[in-house]
């Protein structure tokens, strides 16, 4: 075996993910001249023909951008096998039949996850083999610590990739840059300085068609307990000594493992509410409830704000409020940081009104900062002020960046076991709480920008 040959095996190669995400970032990662000596496998249960097959390979690389010889190695190769994975004959087929290094891509709902990691743990894995898994890991604390059991009895941690593409955009990295190269901002990165942290993903982008997943997650599960606490980490995380995967994932587990519900009270601290109808982006959108695959008695939220405590020497007594939403008028997707009032303004100046801030923002990638000057206008009255700077994507799309890690054994931007744990661990009481019907389910109309009086 050629040290470089690989074989992507996706399990759930005819879904949404594989189409959308999976194919489109390994595209990007093609296209920009990684991948060598990949090849790719895909399997479901649903009856496909190869021509058919490599003809959405090709159609979702190309979303990805990629062309050229790399990608056409890929789409020339790739091959196609019906299979059932909850039998321990077709799985065996399966890893049969990939050469080389075999990474099994799991684009699987939860429940199908786990029934195909119980069937791996009864065939022969091959030596090295890398397990690679989406979100929602596991639908709760107990199934993700029973999950991580799993595949700790298949491979070895640092063969599991749990995928959350928000760790590959540059960006999020970017934190890590800005917070710990800068002697200027780091210090007063702290309680001391800081009132607040906000965390926030405004989406226009509603349903799009993904009620068979979305409708059983909503707002809270879908961002907030995924990207929005992988982002806090990087936002609240000590300063790892090395970008190491063992000291980065260390920082970020630390933060999570201090982070809980403010006052640990969820009615309190916690909204949520789904769309009605009206236009966003001048597209009429029907109320959540009416689109298809949607089930009433769900209650599933579209909109979800949580403020949570995180419990640390740097941050205890700071709030940091996540809200993730959809079909909402602007798309905004930022972290910012506010500063306290300063302890003192000359008497003389007037006109301070507003704090300063630090905005990060993620899509697009801006760094702004928002402060207050004197003399613009007259120089004893103050006038806000805002600096902002694109920093420019990264060169990779985000998903490519993770799978990039992915392919070369890096698993620095993928999820812990013990991470995943602790991101249930935080939610889950308001997710209680919100099954007790102790948070009320408000409603803004599509378009938006948030529910009256949020
Ligand atoms: C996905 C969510 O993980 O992230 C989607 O399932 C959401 O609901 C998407 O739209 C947002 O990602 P991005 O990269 O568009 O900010």
């Amino acid at each position: 075996m050629s040290a470089a040959e690989q074989t992507l095996l996706i399990l759930g190669a005819t879904g949404d993910l594989t189409k959308r995400l999976l194919l489109p970032g390994l595209g990007g990662l093609l296209a920009a001249g990684h991948g060598e000596g990949l090849s790719v496998i895909g399997s479901s249960r649903a009856e496909l023909d190869q021509a058919r097959w490599r003809e959405r390979v090709a159609d979702s690389l190309a979303a990805g951008n990629a062309r050229g010889g790399q990608a056409e190695a890929v789409v020339r190769s790739t091959r196609y096998i019906q299979a059932d994975i909850a039998r321990e004959d077709d799985m065996r087929r399966l890893l049969n039949a990939c050469r080389g290094q075999v990474i099994v891509f799991f684009a699987l709902a939860p429940a199908v996850t786990l029934t195909a990691s119980k069937v791996l743990c009864e065939v022969e894995l091959p030596p090295g083999t890398r397990l690679v898994l989406e979100k929602p890991f596991g639908t709760d604390a107990a199934s993700a610590a029973a999950l991580n059991d799993l595949l700790a009895r298949l491979v070895p941690e640092d063969q599991v990739y749990r995928v959350d593409h928000y760790l590959g955009m540059s960006t999020v990295l970017n934190i890590l840059g800005l917070r710990f190269a800068n002697r200027m901002l780091e210090p007063v990165l702290r309680a001391e300085h800081v009132e607040s942290v906000d965390i926030v993903f405004d989406e226009t982008l509603a349903l799009e068609g993904r009620a068979g997943y979305y409708d059983r997650a909503g707002a809270l599960i879908d961002m907030i307990q995924s990207h929005s606490l992988q982002v806090l980490s990087l936002v609240a995380m000590e300063a790892p000594s090395t970008l190491g995967a063992r000291d980065v994932r260390d920082a970020k587990a630390q933060v999570l493992r201090a982070s809980r519900v403010w006052d640990d009270d969820p009615a309190r601290w916690s909204r949520r509410a789904r769309y009605t109808a009206g236009v966003v982006d001048g597209r009429r959108l029907p109320s959540y409830v009416d689109e298809e695959g949607v089930v009433l008695d769900r209650d599933t939220e579209t909109l979800a704000e949580v403020v949570l405590a995180v419990d640390t020497w740097r941050w205890a007594g700071v709030p940091f409020r996540l809200r993730a939403g959809k079909a909402l008028r602007t798309q905004r997707k930022e972290v910012v940081i506010t500063f306290r009032a300063p302890r003192w303004v000359p008497s003389g100046l007037t006109g301070y009104d507003q704090p300063d801030r630090l905005r990060i923002g993620l899509d697009p990638d801006v760094i702004g900062l928002d402060f207050n000057v004197s003399g613009r206008g007259h120089p004893l009255v103050i006038d806000p002020f805002t600096l902002e700077a694109g920093v420019g994507a990264g060169h990779l799309p985000a998903y490519g960046a993770v799978l990039k890690g992915v392919l070369e054994g890096d698993p620095r931007l993928s999820v812990r076991g013990d991470t995943a744990v602790e991101c249930w661990r935080i939610v889950e009481p308001v997710l209680k709480a919100w099954r007790d019907g102790s948070v009320p389910l408000e409603d803004y109309p599509a378009g938006s920008a948030r529910p009256a009086g949020w």
